[in-house]
């Protein structure tokens, strides 16, 4: 593969870096990967992740103008991985005013950036605007900017907060409207053809964020005490756009890992499209993996959390390799290859280049072990097997208990003539999903943690409130109709056709807090949907429930079918306090509730 040399990521590094430093900029360090002060996401997202402390106005010790590089996996299109464009890992260049200079510097700046450093032409740009709406006016201030600079004005964009609105990075947090920068391609699906349209005509390479507002737990904006500026411009698509490729895989970044891939596999990248496919996504794989392992505050494979998701990524990393005929060791070298191209930048990955290697290879290991066996156990099903399909319900168990990948299963069976009910085991599968709240394949797709002692408290309390509900309420058709929390409250939709009384709210209180005074131990047992229902356990029995499904007790006071995780003593919660009582829909009404030690 040839790569065109105008321009390389070393180079646009370095042009971002001294574009800013020339403008007063402190060049910081990339933070880690894994967010110091942000339990509810479990990598960072973004360069102002580590920043936020910073932008709610703590004093930064580099001053007010910031500018870096930063290391960024998100996980939320995993699926998408394979394509020309989308990666789990990417570095973000970025820029910040902590409450120095605001909009006329920052689009002046980016317009010069763009038109005169990265010679762009100012006829391919386009730019978009907030529209405006309860929560912040529209940005008319931005658009005049923009025309001044050059920009035409059918080439200004206003949008609504789907689009032109960034933050917070986690659940809560520092965030505002932006104005984006898009090159247009010049290949509009229509009239009404704009940035905010998915057909590929506008490709979005630059975020200008003014961070002015903080949303908090309960969704609501408030003005923060300074105006911040948060910029973001992604590494490989800017490069990637720079040198005219299709594809951000198309750039030096990947080009020495994909000349080990080749030689490795035997097979060659860019000519068939499945073997392409499949080559990126071992590259974006293993250049994620190598950045998590070999992060200063590195982490390893592991079933929970960020060692869950590098599991997942490694083992898709496996499966692909498989596929392209590449032997088991294989994987780590190609780290290594990364691990050079990145050294000089990141020098944490040199540091730490045995342990990467060590950590790869033996998740191969075990993996292929997780193989062998779910193998086994595939053959043991097809020995049972009446007529020539697999239930879905079987296919699932071989997931869900060996870990065995459903391709495999659908594979292996094609090899026997025999087919698997897949309409049958996405249902199973989201069965799962749906019965463990914490659900890893959720955390997976959002990045999100989800299981924090702070999360499974509040989920503790729901279930007593749940019944505390029915009974001061004295309907036992009152039942859960959503359930959604975060590390701050709990918030339970439930039939119910009027407000509650004062009087109601605060029956509803004291009797969570006696069964948190209780002290009861919460007990799981599983048994069958039948079994659970005549023991008087609240279920929601018009979803449909696996074969067998978990009763969580609490004391005499709460039976429930759910998939956890829980307290193990009521006592541990604290007090608890209903926060807001409302309308949610017709018939639905919404509580929102905190527990505070
Ligand atoms: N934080 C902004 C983004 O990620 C700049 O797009």
């Amino acid at each position: 593969m040839t790569i065109d040399k105008n321009i390389t990521s070393e180079e646009l590094r370095k042009k971002w870096l001294d574009f800013f430093a020339s403008r007063g900029h402190a060049v910081i360090p990339s933070a880690s990967l894994i967010p110091e002060n942000d339990p509810t996401v479990l990598f960072t997202t973004a360069g102002m992740h580590p920043l936020v402390p910073y932008l709610l106005g703590q004093k930064h010790p580099s001053g007010t103008r910031l500018t870096n590089v930063q290391k960024c996996v998100r996980t939320g299109d995993i699926d998408e991985v394979g394509d020309d464009s989308h990666c789990t890992f990417f570095e973000m260049m970025g820029n910040w005013s902590l409450g120095d200079y605001f909009k006329k510097e920052m689009i002046e700046w980016s317009y010069e950036f763009l038109t005169k450093e990265l010679s762009l032409d100012p006829k391919k740009l386009a730019v978009s605007v907030f529209l405006g709406d309860k929560d912040a006016p529209k940005d008319n201030e931005s658009a005049e900017i923009w025309k001044k600079c050059g920009i035409k004005k059918d080439r200004i964009y206003f949008l609504p907060k789907a689009n032109n609105w960034w933050g917070p990075a986690g659940v809560t947090g520092p965030c505002g409207p932006d104005t984006e920068m898009f090159i247009d391609k010049g290949n509009p699906c229509g009239k009404k053809c704009s940035p905010a349209c998915d057909c590929g005509n506008y490709l979005e390479i630059w975020n200008d964020v003014f961070m002015q507002y903080c949303k908090d737990a309960e969704g609501k904006f408030s003005v923060l005490k300074q105006q911040n500026v948060d910029t973001g411009m992604g590494l490989e698509r800017t490069l990637c756009t720079l040198l005219g490729k299709k594809s951000v895989y198309d750039t030096d970044l990947f080009c020495d890992a994909i000349a080990k891939l080749e030689q490795l596999s035997g097979q060659k990248y860019g000519q068939d499209n499945e073997v392409t496919k499949n080559m990126r996504v071992i590259l974006d794989h293993i250049r994620t993996s190598v950045f998590m392992i070999g992060d200063t505050s590195g982490i390893v494979p592991s079933n929970t959390d960020q060692g869950y998701i590098l599991r997942r990524l490694l083992r898709r990393a496996i499966r692909f390799s498989q596929k392209l005929g590449v032997q088991a060791g294989g994987l780590s070298q190609i780290a290594k290859v990364f691990v050079q191209k990145y050294q000089a930048v990141y020098e944490e990955l040199k540091k730490n280049q045995d342990k990467i290697c060590t950590e790869i290879d033996n998740e191969e290991t075990k993996f292929e072990h997780t193989l062998s066996t779910g193998q086994k156990e595939f053959d043991k099903l097809c020995g049972y097997l009446v007529g020539d399909t697999i239930s879905g319900k079987a296919a699932f168990k071989l997931y869900d208990t060996y870990g065995y990948p459903i391709e495999l299963t659908v594979e292996m069976a094609r090899e026997k003539g025999l087919q698997v009910n897949l309409e049958d085991y996405h249902k199973c599968y989201a069965e799962h999903q749906q019965k463990s709240a914490a659900g890893a394949e959720a955390k997976f797709k959002g990045g999100l943690a989800d299981n924090t002692e702070a999360t499974t408290h509040l989920h503790t309390a729901t279930h007593l409130m749940h019944k505390a509900l029915k009974t001061v309420l004295k309907d036992d058709t009152v039942g859960q109709k959503g359930s959604n929390i975060t590390a701050e409250r709990l918030r339970f939709d439930f039939n119910f056709s009027r407000p509650l009384t004062e009087q109601e709210i605060s029956q509803v209180e004291t009797m969570v807090n006696q069964a948190i005074a209780a002290k009861a131990d919460i007990e799981c047992k599983e048994m069958t949907v039948e079994q659970a229902k005549s023991s008087g356990a609240i279920g929601l029995f018009d979803q449909k429930y696996g074969e067998k499904v978990k009763v969580y007790t609490m004391g005499a006071f709460s039976k429930e079918i759910c998939g956890g995780p829980h307290a193990s003593n009521t006592g541990d919660l604290g007090v608890f306090k209903i926060t807001k009582e409302q309308s949610s829909s017709a018939g639905v009404r919404r509580i929102k509730a905190t527990l505070t030690k």
